[in-house]
């Protein structure tokens, strides 16, 4: 399996932080990392500072994204945004399934399908996460669980869709606890859901997509995740709200 036919992605989930103030600041410490990366960098944040952040990003390399998307173009959905919303502002990725989403929220694999309908629909490229919980893990249903919630997020999506999907696999157990996967634990995972994505689109789609890791990924052990053979990027949380912690993931995505 040759690493170099995918692109590494490194992504920051700013998740429910910072006002549009500190937004624009922290976008603006994080552009010139994202000019020497090799890699793609994007970050997605909060609704409110998507128009702030775009405008503090314009004319850098690195993308926006936001976290979530409704699955109808618009109507009676309180407090929701749509994707033609999010595209017509030029917002380029959008995270769907995230497991606070999931968890809090009552996400479940057929909205996440249904979200990802709507992304694809509007020109997103989709952060799709999967992921395991400790009763899951200790359980033993890892592969089966992330095998199932990889093909139903993806029932609909063409070949030619897939080209704009980036998996992310996140064990819940790993996120925000400081408890990171190990880089063998990650790999296997990421090469499971590459395997599921093989046998649905074929082996070429598979080595060419994108699955990142994320779970208290920071400065100290991305470079052993990041060297997986599986492992093409990072979602982070927590170290992507600190500029030189992110830049130093990105300079390990870089090698
Ligand atoms: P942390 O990096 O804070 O663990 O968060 C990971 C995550 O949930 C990214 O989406």
């Amino acid at each position: 399996m040759n690493k170099k036919l995918r692109k590494a992605v490194i992504a920051g989930n700013w998740k429910m932080n910072k006002t549009p103030e500190e937004a624009k600041e922290l976008v603006r410490a994080i552009v010139p990392a994202a000019k020497d990366a090799d890699c793609d960098v994007v970050v997605c944040v909060p609704y409110v500072d998507l128009f702030p952040v775009l405008e503090a990003a314009k004319g850098s390399k690195l993308g926006i994204g936001a976290q979530n998307c409704h699955w109808a173009p618009s109507g009676a959905f309180t407090g929701e945004v749509s994707a033609p919303m999010l595209s017509s502002m030029g917002v380029q990725y959008v995270i769907i399934g995230h497991s606070e989403r999931r968890t809090y929220f009552g996400e479940t694999d057929k909205t996440v399908n249904q979200r990802i309908r709507a992304a694809l629909d509007n020109g997103l490229s989709v952060i799709l996460c999967v992921g395991e919980s400790l009763e899951q893990r200790e359980q033993g249903v890892t592969a089966e669980l992330v095998a199932m919630q990889t093909k139903i997020a993806l029932g609909g999506v063409s070949g030619e869709e897939l080209k704009r999907i980036i998996i992310a696999y996140e064990p819940i157990w790993a996120i925000g606890t400081g408890k990171t996967a190990t880089a063998e634990q990650a790999n296997e995972v990421c090469a499971s859901i590459r395997s599921t994505v093989s046998s649905l689109y074929g082996s070429a789609a598979a080595d060419a997509l994108t699955i990142q890791y994320g779970g208290s990924m920071n400065a100290k052990n991305a470079d052993e995740l990041l060297s997986q053979p599986d492992v093409d990027g990072g979602l982070i949380g927590g170290a992507s709200l600190k500029p030189d912690a992110f830049a130093q993931i990105i300079k390990a995505a870089n090698r």
